[in-house]
């Protein structure tokens, strides 16, 4: 036997790859950092994990690679599923070449196999960040002389049998990353995002780990796919008691086929091990985080008019929210849908990017110069990649709308249609069409919107399946448009949080979670992104009092509270507010400019209670903490009794009080510590403080300074 292994290891973890005897490389380890391996070490690590050979299986031990493979005997779903006319869909994989080398901070393998007799050849890509983020994706390439049909290409991880326990997260529009929990039990948990987006149902990471683990404990392994369209997500468990977490691109019929000579490559799949599932986040926050061009915390305080105007463009009105924005401190004002084409409503004009001379006879300039000259950004809202159907490119190119063949079209949603930018004139045209419009403007910001899911998305004539196409489109317009525009940020929005993911926030520097700014709802929203999206990448708004899309009542304190936690912003339309309302979102914003630093570029902190509706969540950084306390409106408005604040320095002092612009929301009488307190870091996490009556749907914020 020859020896061919490799002992990654970097921020905490250590990943342990045998490829010996030429095989696909299969983990040996992956978790905690075993320290210094020499190659006595790793040997004797290999023979103490060595399989063995089970009663009524194969005669040689199952080994499962990162790609999983039958012709090992594995009996779980194999990494590759593809064939040639119905042949060559099982490879045997030599290994031919596998190299170490040091990508952006990060230790990395490339490994080449190869299966003559299939015609096939695969690429894998290992690497171990300085974050201690696992990333691997594979490639195959047909190496045959006739068509060769990928179906699926999945990468896994195998996960030890003490991680018995699933989590990950589901939801709709409005109603974004819910929490679900279940037992890892033989089978495959496999979750599939069809729509051609992301999702808004995506599990955004998919953890296993061991019963009952938490924000900040138990052992926990998380995979996240970085693609903005049709993914797998998975979790198996076989009878025998394999594991294995990975994923990969969902391909439609026919995505996958390739040419003599042609390669397909799948997606990166992230995996993160922690114990609890605040270190899974940290590993994703920190490698987003290092990353050259990352959003300094320092971001500018945004308004968006959605909420306050909708389509109602009217230059006064928006020129009398600019002065009032300005005045409480804002810093970047965006305008949203309704300033192109016939889009006056939902129905009409999408594909048209051309500003209105209905809603804007003199052009977008009179808003803009005023906004500037207010000194803030100018943001503008687009919608690339879709079309209603009543506009000038769908009447004047039908052919250029996603179809699947037999001249019929997918069922309209949002009055709305998908433009194929797979086609070469539809790409140039909204390419040269958002470009003139960033020409002639002086725009430093586009909320890039995504309003419907891929149904039946083919181009036409013949119907071809083109999800995988349009994907990649989509990511070279948005780099394309950021080349000739270095300095513009794009926010991805799709519904509100149907486009998060790590390989849209490689072009993008903000995501907007939900549509629902109802700050109840936004308490989970913001939490539960947060386990893949550092908070400086959060779109979090102050909304109106009266929630547009709940209908619930909250007061500011509570909404400010809620939504200092991200890239602040405000979408209420503040002509209506009152002056007591202005001064105090006023002085909310100052105190979060103060804050910035800590906010948007400390660690986040979330502490797990047995009541799902007592939230505890902050940042911390060596110097500062920022925590929020408190209690939805099914909690309890008693006594919250002691709370622990976690993640600060043990050995340190701290002083801690409530945050200024907060009014304490107690029902009866004042907590001793009211007046500030100073604690050691090791009280704060062990005993906390005591927190008395709070009213349902109210929070805290408590704020600690190293003395
Ligand atoms: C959906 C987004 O989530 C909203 O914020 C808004 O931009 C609308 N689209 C505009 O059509």
């Amino acid at each position: 036997m020859t020896a061919h292994r490799f002992h990654l290891r970097a921020g905490g973890v250590s990943l342990v790859l045998d490829a010996s005897d030429d095989r696909l490389p299969a983990v040996l380890h992956w978790g905690a950092d075993l320290g210094e391996l020499d190659a006595q070490a790793l040997d004797a690590l290999a023979t103490a994990t060595s399989p063995t050979v089970l009663p009524s299986s194969p005669d040689v031990p199952v080994r499962v690679s990162l790609v999983p493979e039958a012709s090992t005997g594995w009996l779980g779903r194999p990494g590759l599923v593809g064939s040639r006319a119905g042949l060559d869909w099982s490879p045997r994989w030599t290994r031919v070449a596998a190299e170490r080398s040091v990508e952006r901070g990060g230790d990395a393998v490339h490994v080449r196999a190869t299966d003559p007799e299939c015609g096939l050849e695969l690429g894998l890509e290992v690497e171990l960040t300085a974050q201690g983020l696992v990333r691997l994706r594979a490639s195959v390439t047909n190496t045959g002389d006739s068509d060769y049909e990928v179906g699926e290409l999945l990468v896994g991880l195998p996960v030890p049998r003490r991680a018995r326990e699933v989590l990950d997260l589901a939801g709709g529009w409005g109603s974004e990353r819910h929490p679900q929990r279940s037992p890892l039990v033989v089978g495959q948990h496999r979750r599939e995002g069809r729509a051609g987006r992301t999702g808004f149902d995506a599990p955004t990471v998919l953890h296993v780990g061991v019963p009952g683990f938490g924000f900040r404990s138990g052992e926990v392994w998380g995979v996240h796919v970085a693609w903005s369209s049709n993914h797998v997500h998975q979790a198996e468990r076989t009878a025998s008691g394999v594991q294995v977490v990975g994923g990969g691109e969902l391909l439609l019929p026919g995505e996958g086929r390739l040419a003599p000579g042609e390669t397909y490559r799948g997606p990166w799949l992230f995996g993160s091990w922690g114990h609890g599932l605040d270190t899974v986040a940290h590993r994703f926050h920190g490698w987003l985080r290092a990353r050259p061009g990352h959003p300094d915390p320092r971001r500018p305080v945004a308004l968006n008019v959605w909420e306050a105007v909708y389509f109602d463009h009217d230059l006064d009105r928006l020129k009398a929210l600019a002065d009032l924005a300005a005045e409480v401190g804002i810093e970047r004002f965006v305008l949203d849908d309704g300033w192109f084409g016939a889009r006056r409503d939902d129905t009409k004009g999408l594909g048209d990017w051309v500003v209105s001379p209905e809603a804007w006879p003199s052009g977008l300039g009179p808003l803009i110069d005023h906004v500037r000259g207010l000194g803030m950004e100018f943001g503008l809202w687009v919608e690339p990649e879709m079309v209603n159907m009543d506009s000038d490119v769908a009447r004047a190119h039908p052919e250029w709308v996603m179809q699947p063949g037999h001249g019929r079209l997918p069922v309209e949603a949002r009055h709305q249609q998908v433009l194929n930018l797979t086609v070469p004139g539809a790409y140039a045209h909204v390419r040269d069409q958002l470009l003139a419009v960033l020409a002639d403007n002086d725009i430093g910001y586009l909320k890039w919107d995504h309003n419907r899911d891929l149904v039946e998305a083919g181009t036409a004539p013949g119907g071809a399946a083109a999800v995988h196409a349009q994907t990649l489109a989509t990511y070279r317009l948005m780099d394309e448009i950021r080349a000739a525009h270095p300095g513009l940020e794009i926010e991805s929005c799709s519904s509100g949080g149907a486009r998060i993911d790590l390989e849209v926030l490689q072009r993008t520097q903000r995501v907007w979670p939900s549509d629902v700014i109802d700050p109840h709802e936004r308490q989970r929203v913001l939490r539960w992104t947060g386990q893949l999206v550092p908070p400086e990448m959060l779109g979090s708004h102050i909304a109106s009092g009266h929630s547009r899309t709940t209908g619930r009542t909250h007061d500011l304190t509570f909404r400010a509270s809620t939504a200092v936690f991200g890239h602040l912003g405000v979408e209420w339309d503040l002509t209506a507010a009152t002056p007591a309302e202005l001064a105090e979102l006023g002085a909310w914003i100052a105190w979060w400019k103060s804050a910035r630093p800590t906010l948007l570029g400390g660690e986040l902190v979330r502490v797990d209670s047995p009541d799902a509706d007592v939230w505890v969540h902050g940042v911390v950084t060596p110097e500062r903490g920022i925590f929020s306390v408190g209690a939805g409106s099914s909690g309890p408005v008693s006594n919250l009794g002691d709370v622990v604040l976690p993640g600060l320095d043990a050995e340190a002092q701290w002083h801690v009080r409530p945050v200024i612009p907060a009014a304490p929301p107690f029902l009866f009488g004042q907590p001793d510590w009211i007046g500030g307190v100073s604690l050691s870091g090791r009280m704060l996490a062990e005993v906390g403080l005591r927190f008395p009556a709070m009213p349902p749907d109210q929070v805290l914020l408590v704020e600690a300074v190293r003395v």
